[in-house]
């Protein structure tokens, strides 16, 4: 409350912004549903393509309108010699996520009538996005690591494909379901900051690319998208499973963040953090990789001292961020491209997101609570 009677939310904190039929996450149970199933079942039983079908058409599809939908994103998997030149020039100036952020605004160019505002232009659009930005993220890192492109293959699944575009390699069955989970676990999070930018930026009635641009442009912090790629440097700074707790507790103590711990929302464990977990435990019976085992091993003993720490007392507790880095890693995935593979899954939820708010839209346009002096006198430059 400020002298004018004014109430601020920082951060707009506990504001609602719209009705949505997408998301619902439940906070203090650490519950979350996409379009009303809950992720576990999700995760457990769908793949990305349908999950993607199910967050844009609002329903769980059929299997011929699966398999035509699945088809339509193999069919525009490829991208042209222009954007392959961005990638080429741009890869190891910037990062991965600003060299997408390019590339996806560039897409617009290849739009053939962007008058055209209609449900299913804009439909067009989303599944051309969807398709094309793994193709776009596997050729950064290829380039970063100084290698040639690789075409998708047409008989590998979405994410599948695209751990193969990137490593060179068909991933093993568990590579394949593990990054799959990825993306389903990432596809959707109710008016994060990144969907919000998405959603402020269309409310404009601004375009698709320029919306999921905003939105790509604000998932790139720490704070966001960017906590997976800081957690997983942060492990790596602590080296040694048995540095875990030392590090942890000294790090408290200068009172820094633990990247991929603590949630606007969330108050309990983060539904998504929690499969991942399971999943975690299981890669660490299987791997033979000293190097994944340790971070696996410092993920897991991270998680026990902050569940002492700070969970249970302040309602700090991970969230699908903090484990991400390890089975990435596992998967030869470098840290810089993590934030562009979130980008790549939430693709689908900022669309879908878009889309939804453009039903009934409203230009976002809140207000500042000026502080300043006002009636100053303008003194001329030569006098100053
Ligand atoms: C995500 C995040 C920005 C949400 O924070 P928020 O709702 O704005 O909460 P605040 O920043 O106001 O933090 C509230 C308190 O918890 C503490 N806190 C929050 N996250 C923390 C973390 N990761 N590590 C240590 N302390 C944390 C803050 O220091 C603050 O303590 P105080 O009340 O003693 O000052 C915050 O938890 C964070 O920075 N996490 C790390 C980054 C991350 O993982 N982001 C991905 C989210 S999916």
């Amino acid at each position: 409350m400020t002298e004018n009677n004014v109430v601020i939310s920082k951060g707009l904190e506990g504001v609602f912004i719209s009705d949505t039929t997408l998301c619902k996450i439940d906070g203090s149970k650490g519950k979350l549903w996409y379009r009303g199933y809950p992720i576990e079942v999700l995760a457990e039983k769908s793949n990305y393509e349908e999950v993607a079908y199910l967050l844009l058409y609002g329903k769980l599809p059929t299997k011929k309108e699966l398999s035509t939908f699945e088809d339509r994103l193999k069919d525009e998997r490829e991208v042209s010699e222009e954007i392959q030149t961005i990638i080429k020039t741009f890869a190891g100036k910037s990062h991965p996520n600003d060299v997408l952020r390019t590339c996806v605004s560039a897409l617009s160019a290849y739009d053939e009538d962007m008058s055209d505002r209609s449900n299913d232009a804009n439909m067009e659009r989303a599944i051309k996005l969807i398709a094309k930005m793994p193709t776009i993220v596997a050729m950064i890192g290829r380039q970063n690591r100084g290698k040639e492109f690789i075409a998708p293959r047409n008989d590998l699944g979405h994410s599948e494909n695209f751990l193969y575009m990137l490593t060179g390699k068909k991933p093993d069955e568990e590579s394949a379901r593990l990054i799959d989970l990825m993306f389903i676990l990432h596809a959707e999070h109710g008016s994060n900051a990144s969907t919000f930018s998405t959603l402020v930026t269309g409310s404009t009635l601004s375009d698709v690319y320029s919306a999921v641009v905003a939105g790509i442009s604000t998932l790139r912090g720490p704070l966001h998208g960017g906590a997976d790629e800081a957690a997983l440097k942060m492990m790596k700074a602590i080296g040694e499973p048995d540095n875990t707790e030392s590090y942890i507790e000294s790090a408290l103590e200068g009172k820094q963040r633990i990247m991929g711990f603590g949630h606007r929302v969330y108050k309990a464990y983060d539904p998504r953090a929690k499969v991942v977990y399971n999943y975690l435990k299981t890669f660490m019976k299987t791997t033979t990789d000293e190097h994944v085992e340790k971070l696996l091993e410092i993920a897991i003993r991270a998680e026990k001292l902050m569940e002492e720490k700070l969970s249970k007392t302040k309602g700090i507790w991970p969230n699908i961020d903090f484990f991400a880095g390890p089975l990435y890693t596992a998967m030869d995935i470098p840290s810089d491209l993590f934030t562009p593979i979130f980008a790549s899954s939430r693709m689908a939820g900022w669309t879908a997101h878009l889309f939804e708010y453009w039903t009934n839209n409203r230009l976002f346009r809140p207000l500042d609570n000026y502080v300043g002096e006002l009636d100053l006198k303008y003194v001329d430059i030569s006098k100053r």
